[in-house]
């Protein structure tokens, strides 16, 4: 269930956001009308989308670390506990929706190489990997348990240009980097705390070029997630920002000379 925080800060987002047709920027007019409205049905959708129905009926047990900052619905003061698949399948993804929007976005940007920080049961992974067969997909997930699953997922969906490490981001994040030196897009969905999400940017940032797209999940989830986008907004090397509630949308453009924060109904 949304906290009150969430509450007011969505009826903030849905006064304060606005349509295409008060966009100026014709970068984000082109990328509003091109992405974020198109309903376009892809085979992978369907596929995807039956192995969500799956986990969302599996009501197996598993144990299951928690490295970051949980979920609300789920938080327990011991690090490991014991989860359903299918609750797992029900609040920590990301909706089909979001899905969707990952895999247009990585179409539309020729996104190559890709990461993710918080693979879950690799739903959106599955995503990101299918958008394109050139993509290489480097996805983190700290607990053993889920990871397996995702890998078991991967598998059915024959999706062999993910590569899943397994391990907290704390410890793998600048390794991977060094190794695959450039992201084209890097989506950070996991330990929604503040100071963590800021290390994992400014870890990133160093590794992305101008066209580099990022983004953040879960901006308005706390106010700790709240401070990291606002860290992130005011940072030197972004130019633009777009706010979707759910998720963050964050370019380095040098092209956009004047820095630039919008709040998008999507
Ligand atoms: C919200 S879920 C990711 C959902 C996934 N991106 C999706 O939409 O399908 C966050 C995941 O990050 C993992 N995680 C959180 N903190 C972590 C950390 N410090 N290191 C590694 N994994 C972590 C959790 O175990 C969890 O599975």
């Amino acid at each position: 269930m949304a906290s009150l925080f969430q509450i007011e800060e969505y009826i903030y987002y849905w006064i304060t956001s606005f349509n295409k047709y008060k966009i100026h920027s014709p970068f984000v007019y082109k990328l509003v009308t091109e992405v974020f409205e198109k309903e376009l049905h892809y085979k992978d959708f369907e596929r995807i989308e039956q192995l969500r129905d799956e986990l969302r009926r599996n009501d197996t047990i598993i144990e299951v670390v928690d490295l970051g900052a949980g979920s609300k619905s789920f938080r327990k003061t011991k690090k490991v506990y014991q989860r359903k698949i299918s609750k797992i399948a029900r609040k920590s993804v990301k909706k089909e929706k979001y899905g969707h929007l990952l895999y247009m976005l990585v179409r539309y940007f020729k996104a190559n190489s890709i990461l993710e920080l918080g693979t879950s049961l690799g739903i959106t992974t599955a995503y990101l990997g299918s958008a394109h067969p050139n993509t290489r997909v480097i996805t983190i997930e700290g607990s053993e348990s889920i990871a397996k699953i995702a890998q078991d997922n991967f598998d059915k969906l024959n999706l062999k240009n993910i590569q899943l490490v397994v391990g907290n981001f704390d410890d793998k994040l600048q390794q991977i980097c060094d190794e695959r030196k450039q992201f084209d897009l890097v989506f950070i969905d996991g330990n929604h705390r503040e100071l963590p999400t800021i290390d994992y940017f400014k870890t990133v940032v160093p590794y992305c070029h101008n066209d580099t797209v990022l983004l953040f999940d879960d901006i308005h989830w706390s106010e700790e997630m709240q401070e990291a986008w606002e860290y992130v907004k005011n940072h030197e090397r972004v130019t633009l920002t777009i706010d979707i509630f759910e998720m963050g949308i964050v370019f380095l453009r040098t092209e956009f000379r004047q820095k630039q924060h919008m709040q998008i109904t999507y």
